[in-house]
């Protein structure tokens, strides 16, 4: 045989019984989201560069080294969405939604591209469930996210205990401007314990160095100076209500002055949840999110402000420790013909079940009464309809319930009755 080309490193098919885990996450979050007022928006995967290049800003890891870009058959350049923040912006200024009302609320479920060293729970196609807010400066809006996203987690079945969220402010563009001097002062002044990477950001985009993983750039900034530190007191305010608020939505939380987050786009507050549950390892990192006031008007709408979050559902799947199999649908009836006569009769009963709701197989390939109820039982199924010679004669069936063991004889016009009598 000859052999199939692999699927792309780090982007997976996902299929059952996972895929129930999936379609349970998907529903969960459709039902909260909705439920807080948001309605979905879907935007294209693949977006003109410059898009992502001027939001999650030049000097990122996302940017300089994981976006798929490439020129099209036009020779424009184009960029697998590697987020959702920006297509969002793009949608609401592309549409001058704010004329259309002064506040949005926007959800998506879907995939996202970074070209990142795949591992357990990074992966180069992952994805994400997001919601953007526009119009709402209000710190009662950061909270009212974070405490939804909080809810989400909780709903999902992650005990309250295995969540950890970090909160930071990131403060106004201008207190950012006073902290980056006195920080660029102080790595400056420790140059020689900085790798070549963050001394490349030192002059390109300073607060980056605070993200480095690297353990030696890890302890220098633990002596750094704080960003929440200098900031003003309209910024502390507002920082102050966030957490006034969380707490009275009975949500824990601790405030991480460290937490910069990896794209340029932010203000005012950040946050991140990480959780311990489940087998995520080192990408424990399950969402992340915050304000980002400047957004809108940097790509060319006018000054409104905003914020969202994003959540990995791969993560947050790993964190959930049930297996995916007790996410699985039950087979409601398996039909069982004992001969091509039997098949032409039960199947028109099977399409009336199945268009009644109920998960309905049917066994096309035909075989004995053994090989098709061995076939039943892997399938789980909870009942199943056998029909051989003699039903097809006097227009019955043979019902059988495999909770209890037992077999009835039905005729034809009451089999849907009868199996939502055992189903129920
Ligand atoms: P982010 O922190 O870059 O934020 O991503 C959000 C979440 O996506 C992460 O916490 C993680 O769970 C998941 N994620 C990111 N990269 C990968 C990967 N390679 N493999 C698996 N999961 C991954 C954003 O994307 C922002 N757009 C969030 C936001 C919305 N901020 C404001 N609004």
């Amino acid at each position: 045989m000859a052999d199939v080309p692999p699927s792309v490193k780090g982007m997976n098919d996902i299929l059952a019984p996972e895929v129930s885990k999936w379609h349970f996450l998907e529903e969960k979050a459709r039902s909260i989201l909705e439920s807080f007022s948001y309605r979905e928006l879907r935007t294209p995967v693949l977006e003109y560069t410059p898009l992502f290049v001027r939001s999650v800003g030049e000097v990122t890891d996302v940017v300089e080294k994981q976006m798929y870009t490439f020129d099209d058959r036009d020779g424009r350049s184009v960029t697998l969405r590697p987020e959702g923040t920006a297509p969002a912006v793009r949608a609401y200024v592309e549409r001058a939604q704010w004329n259309k009302e002064p506040v949005t609320r926007w959800y998506y479920i879907g995939p996202m591209f970074r070209h990142e060293r795949a591992q357990r729970g990074r992966l180069r196609q992952f994805h994400q469930v997001g919601a953007e807010l526009f119009g709402v400066a209000e710190p009662s809006a950061d909270a009212e996210l974070i405490a939804m996203l909080h809810a989400f987690l909780v709903e999902l079945g992650l005990p309250a205990s295995e969540i950890q969220l970090s909160l930071n402010s990131l403060g106004e563009p201008g207190e950012r401007l006073v902290y980056r001097d006195a920080l660029v002062a102080y790595l400056t002044a420790h140059q020689d314990k900085l790798d070549e990477e963050s001394r490349r950001r030192l002059t390109t985009n300073p607060l980056r160095v605070l993200d480095s993983k690297n353990p030696d750039v890890t302890a220098l900034v633990a002596g750094a100076p704080l960003l929440l530190d200098t900031l003003g007191d309209e910024s502390r305010r507002r920082f102050g209500r966030v957490q006034e608020i969380l707490k009275s939505l009975g949500v824990a939380f601790d405030v991480d002055p460290r937490l910069v987050r990896g794209l340029d786009y932010y203000t005012g507050t950040v946050f991140e949840f990480k959780t311990n549950a489940g087998d995520l390892g080192a990408q424990n990192t399950v969402g992340g999110g915050g304000r980002y006031d400047g957004l809108v008007e940097s790509l060319g709408g006018p000054r409104v402000p905003a914020l969202g979050f994003g959540l990995g559902i791969e993560r947050t799947l790993l964190a959930l420790k049930e297996p995916a199999e007790s996410f699985e649908p039950a087979l409601g009836v398996f039909v069982a013909p004992m001969d091509a006569a039997a098949l032409a009769f039960a199947l028109p009963i099977a399409h009336r079940l199945r268009l009644g709701g109920i998960r309905v197989e049917i066994e096309h390939r035909l075989g004995s009464l053994k090989s098709q109820l061995k076939r039943a039982d892997r399938l789980k199924a909870r009942l199943a309809i056998i029909v051989g010679e003699t039903e097809v004669a006097a227009r019955k069936v043979q019902l059988k319930d495999f909770g209890t063991g037992k077999q009835h004889e039905v005729p034809v016009d009451e089999i849907e009755t009868r199996v939502r009598g055992l189903l129920d």
